[in-house]
């Protein structure tokens, strides 16, 4: 089989391309998971589709690899056709196609399509990244569990068409298959009320066929399909693309798999991340180790955005199980002393020197942390000591993000962190002393709640919004995204709501509208 990298190689130096044997074979539609565009650059944007006339049964493509053509045009209409060509689909990458197309000019839009055999993709827009200057329309999204709510807030933000969408994790939920209609919790006060809309297609995943049909069921979703195809989208995995709460190499119950057993489900779950999304680089496997290269810089205009990876390098959260336990119990958890230690990071040596790096270097207005968890700290008990905290987010990371801290700190122009994970949106200062609020105020930090993702600890925040005076706008109680407009001298953030999180149409409307200069 020719390799993916070997193939796009040779079509550039003029390679005539065999025609698809398995072409004839491909019974229906193959473009059911839509197509996508990403890691856009200054001259080159990845397009993105997979051929899975099955998408619920491992795709039901043929055998063997498959020759789809691309066309790109320079306007919405197209009638100006600027590339056409052949990409190979491997099978071993499910058939997935990663177009890198090259030679682009800056801050400018083209539309795309891929066809097979008598199938055609529907047209994708995208648009490559901004050199500097002008301005920016980010939008930033998370945490989209298929069975707790429809995905409305992705039309509205296919409507809004961002320059660029920034994914920070929680694409899909590894979990198993629910049960349909309401639940009730009870609090001090009131009585919450979740639902289930939707099912899973099957048990908790951990093979790669597993992950790959999965993944096939979450980009079924005509809303996701159609912001997908209208922005290129930036991604970084945060926990449930592989196993809740994982660090590095220890998963969620280290009591319940094997050090083994999680390294092969790790590569099963990368594999099938890269084939399921717009990025460039495939992961890299040494044996039965594994690395995605996630972290990154882009630019878009007047705002720098530095991709993290939060979640392949840290220590482990589980600390001492006996005195702090770890994540998040419904009350939160005290952090142990060991937190304190600098030893334990957060990105890892290698990326904590880049991310050093780059924004020492960097010229942008506006230099921009997409964060998977947290920075901001967040108390989830009155001032007593210890303070209790979520210790899956930075504030189990105390040492690292003080290094953070000091390196914003230290003249960065208008750090800005945008985060999700915790299914609540949030609006917050990140101070030198992050728990003291008296203290110089260093980055702001716009959390995204949930695209459908629901908060259960929504009550306990509210109930501590006082112990948190950094904390500016909290709605753990709807779903939705940011829209962030950026221009040279001025950040505006909006946080978009979901009216009702249970109907697959509802309109979306701006809750709070927050201009960093204002904060
Ligand atoms: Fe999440």
């Amino acid at each position: 089989m020719i390799s993916r990298r070997l193939f796009l190689g040779a079509t550039t130096a003029g390679l005539v391309l065999p025609t698809s044997l398995a072409r004839a074979q491909i019974s229906a539609n193959p473009f059911t998971l839509g197509i996508a565009s990403g890691s856009p650059r200054t001259d080159s944007v990845i397009l993105w589709t997979r051929l899975a006339p099955e998408p619920l049964l491992g795709g039901g493509m043929p055998a063997g690899d498959v020759v789809v053509r691309y066309r790109v045009w320079e306007d919405a209409e197209m009638r100006r056709l600027l590339r056409e060509g052949d990409v190979m689909a491997p099978e071993d990458d499910a058939h997935s196609v990663h177009l890198k197309l090259e030679g682009l000019a800056p801050g400018r839009e083209y539309w795309y399509s891929f066809a097979v055999g008598e199938y055609e993709s529907p047209v994708g827009r995208t648009r490559t990244a901004g050199s500097s200057g002008g301005t920016a329309r980010l939008a930033l999204a998370s945490c989209q569990s298929w069975q707790s709510g429809f995905y409305a807030a992705y039309n509205d933000m296919a409507e809004w068409v961002p320059d660029c969408v920034v994914h920070v994790g929680d694409y899909i939920y590894e979990g198993g298959i629910g049960t349909i209609g309401t639940r009730q919790v009870e609090k001090p006060g009131e009585t919450l009320t979740f639902r289930t809309v939707r099912l899973h297609n099957c048990n908790e995943i951990v093979t790669l066929r597993d992950y790959r049909d999965r993944y096939a069921l979450y980009k079924g979703d005509r809303a996701l399909q159609a912001a997908h195809a209208a922005s290129p989208w930036i991604v970084a995995m945060d926990d449930h693309e592989v196993d809740n709460n994982w660090a590095a190499e220890v998963p969620q119950d280290p009591w319940a798999q094997t050090p083994l057993e999680f390294q092969v489900r790790k590569i099963a779950a990368f594999k099938a991340w890269f084939e399921h999304m717009p990025v460039e680089r495939p992961p890299v496997f040494y044996g039965l180790e594994s690395r995605l290269q996630m972290y990154d810089s882009y630019r878009f205009g007047p705002a720098k955005v530095h991709l993290l990876d939060t979640r392949q390098y840290r220590s482990d959260q589980y600390l001492d199980e006996e005195t702090c336990g770890t994540g998040y119990n419904g009350q939160g958890r005290a952090p142990c002393t060991e937190e304190d230690q600098a030893a334990r990071t957060m990105l890892g040596l290698a990326q904590e020197k880049w991310l050093a790096r780059e924004l020492r270097g960097s010229d942008a207005g506006f230099n921009v942390l997409a964060s998977q968890i947290w920075m901001a700290p967040f108390h989830y008990n009155t001032a007593e000591d210890p303070v209790s905290v979520n210790t899956d987010s930075w504030d189990g990371y105390n040492a690292a993000r003080a290094r953070l801290i000091e390196t914003l700190g230290q003249g960065v122009a208008n750090p800005v962190v945008i985060s999700g994970d915790w299914h609540c949106a949030a609006a917050m200062t990140i101070h030198e002393e992050p728990g003291n609020s008296r203290s110089r105020p260093i980055a702001h930090e716009f959390a995204s709640t949930g695209i459908s993702s629901d908060c259960g600890w929504m009550h306990e925040m509210e109930q501590m919004r006082s112990v948190n005076p950094h904390v500016s706008h909290l709605n753990a109680r709807q779903h939705g995204y940011c829209r962030f407009d950026v221009t040279e001298r001025d950040w505006t953030t909006a946080y978009r709501v979901v009216s009702d999180p249970y109907d697959p149409a509802s309109p979306c409307t701006t809750d709070v509208e927050l201009r960093t200069r204002d904060m």
